[in-house]
């Protein structure tokens, strides 16, 4: 991307299609099969589903009315800010990969079942019958996505077959490392969770772009938001060049100035206890600090989130 367009106060009141193409176009051509699971990139493969307790997020704040800049990840956490009440949230993600399934879980949450959902996306279908009703599911939702996440999809199905067999094979999906688990779900609790969910989707508005955390940033920059999740886009940020001293500024400028406005970050408990984990936790706080930002330890109820205030 050569001049990143500037889409504060817009994002919202644009289509997808028409922000796609604002921002950056999503390109099938380009999206490759992956097997370096490591590294995140335009092309790197999707994370299936979620690998952190999304039902803490409540504990961190009030969501409810407030605008988000949220990371895509597995496409859950879009679904469960809105579950919370937020009104707008702007979802990025490095990849392309993570930004489509977003599209399409989105959309499965609005238009099928839990149990529907759980069939078209958990159950390798065995008989000629449940593949029927696979497809049968599938179309309702292709219809509703944009048409390079349809193209995407239609694509890499025709080789797998079943949407399941594709989300844990590891080629564009995670699902071998992050398979699916409930408990960390909160609008797979039960169906009254999803029902709520599910007003919160149609209650509020979402848009998706696939941009970096700097470009993203760049393009929203005369923007504020109530909260930015960042998932642990952080966790190996030395390895890939991400400067921190850099990024800080940027996320002070867009956190609006509210006393619950926060940044909210993912750290898995196992990594934080590692020498390499410490020395994350101390780079972060340090560059929080630098930049006139509160790092503020995990509390108890919510052992896997830090967050980032305004001092
Ligand atoms: C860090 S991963 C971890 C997965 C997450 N714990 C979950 O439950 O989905 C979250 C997402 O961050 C994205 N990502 C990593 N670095 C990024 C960056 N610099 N800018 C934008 N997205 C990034 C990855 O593509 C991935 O989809």
């Amino acid at each position: 991307m050569s001049k990143i367009i500037d889409i504060s106060n817009t994002w919202h009141t644009l289509s997808q299609r028409c922000l796609y193409s604002k921002t950056r176009p999503l390109d099938i051509h380009a999206a490759v099969s992956q097997t370096d699971q490591m590294r995140f990139h335009e092309n790197s493969a999707a994370y299936s589903w979620t690998n952190e307790p999304l039902g803490d997020l409540k504990y961190l704040t009030d969501y409810r009315g407030k605008t988000g800049l949220v990371v895509a990840g597995s496409g859950d956490q879009p679904v469960v800010f809105r579950q919370l009440g937020s009104a707008k949230i702007l979802v990025f993600d490095i990849s392309q990969q993570a930004i489509m399934w977003t599209e399409f879980k989105d959309v499965c949450v609005q238009l099928l079942t839990r149990r529907q959902l759980i069939h078209l996306a958990l159950e390798i279908p065995e008989t000629l019958q449940e593949k029927a009703r696979h497809d049968k599911l599938y179309r309702v939702v292709r219809h509703n996505i944009t048409e390079p996440s349809r193209r995407f999809f239609d694509t890499i199905l025709s080789k797998k077959a079943s949407l399941p067999a594709l989300l844990v094979d590891g080629e564009f999906f995670r699902g071998n490392d992050h398979p699916f688990i409930r408990d960390f779900l909160p609008y797979m609790f039960d169906d009254n969770a999803y029902f709520a969910a599910r007003q919160g989707l149609l209650a509020s508005e979402m848009r998706v772009v696939w941009l970096d955390l700097i470009q993203i940033l760049t393009a929203t920059k005369r923007e504020i938001f109530d909260y930015i999740y960042l998932s642990n886009i952080f966790d190996r940020w030395h390895l890939f060049g991400i400067d921190l001293n850099h990024i800080m500024p940027m996320l002070r400028h867009a956190l609006a100035k509210h006393e619950e406005a926060i940044i909210i970050c993912h750290i898995d408990p196992k990594f934080l206890s590692s020498t390499q984990g410490q020395f994350v936790r101390e780079s972060v706080a340090a560059s929080a600090a630098q930049a006139r930002l509160k790092f503020n330890n995990h509390c108890r109820a919510t052992r896997e989130y830090w967050t980032i205030s305004h001092s």
